[in-house]
């Protein structure tokens, strides 16, 4: 399976993506790494693992469109089997969401279809929700809600921070993600609609639904 990743900042979660690959855990090759932002951290990790990287200047674009034109122009000549939104921070037009429906996944910092948008952490603390986490579903053109392919639980606490919520959701953000990506590659991910089932995968599991195999 060849992955395409997109990321905008730190890069923690394409670490742990390629972790899974050099492990072997995910039998995958990522054959590039584009970022919106020069200074993403993540672009030094990808460098550091051997994988090419472009930086794609927002500010050499008139509009949205035309930069998911150039967007689509490069990852087509990688011709991905999956393309893997990691801390991507800008919101996709409909005419790349359309040219590759179906292959796009993303990792979200909460149990959607709650806390959707920007800042989900801060969301949930604020709201006073008892419980948060993180999803990891495909990409539909309604931001932050296509179909989820697994979800992991953790508790808000009385004292949490932004920082403190964050962190502890990261580091399931950390397992599910190489996870849902091994199952992607291993093909038992069936989408029907909005519900997601993983072939052969165990359900019903606290806090990690479907159930961890691998991470
Ligand atoms: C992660 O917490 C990810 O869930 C979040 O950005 C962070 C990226 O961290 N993504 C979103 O909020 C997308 N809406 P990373 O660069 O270290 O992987």
């Amino acid at each position: 399976m060849n992955i395409v990743v997109l990321i905008s900042g730190r890069g923690s979660n394409l670490q742990a993506i390629i972790k899974g690959i050099e492990e072997g855990l995910i039998k995958a090759r990522i054959s590039l790494v584009i970022s919106n932002k020069k200074s993403a951290k993540g672009l030094e990790i990808a460098k550091r693992h051997g994988i090419k990287t472009v930086f794609i200047n927002p500010k050499e674009f008139l509009s949205r469109e035309e930069y998911d034109s150039k967007l689509i122009e490069v990852i087509s000549k990688e011709n991905p089997d999956l393309i893997v939104l990691a801390g991507y921070m800008r919101i996709l037009s409909s005419k790349f969401i359309d040219t590759f429906e179906g292959k796009i996944v993303n990792i979200h910092p909460s149990l959607i279809p709650s806390f959707q948008g920007l800042n989900a952490q801060k969301q949930a603390i604020e709201f006073g929700a008892k419980f948060s986490g993180c999803t990891v579903h495909f990409v539909t053109k309604e931001l932050d809600n296509g179909p989820i392919i697994i979800q992991a639980v953790v508790p808000v606490l009385p004292d949490d921070t932004e920082e403190t919520l964050s962190n502890r959701i990261l580091q399931y953000e950390h397992r599910v993600y190489p996870q849902a990506i091994k199952w992607i590659s291993e093909g038992r991910v069936q989408v029907e609609g909005r519900k997601v089932i993983v072939k052969d995968a165990k359900y019903g599991t606290i806090p990690v639904n479907p159930s961890l195999e691998d991470f």
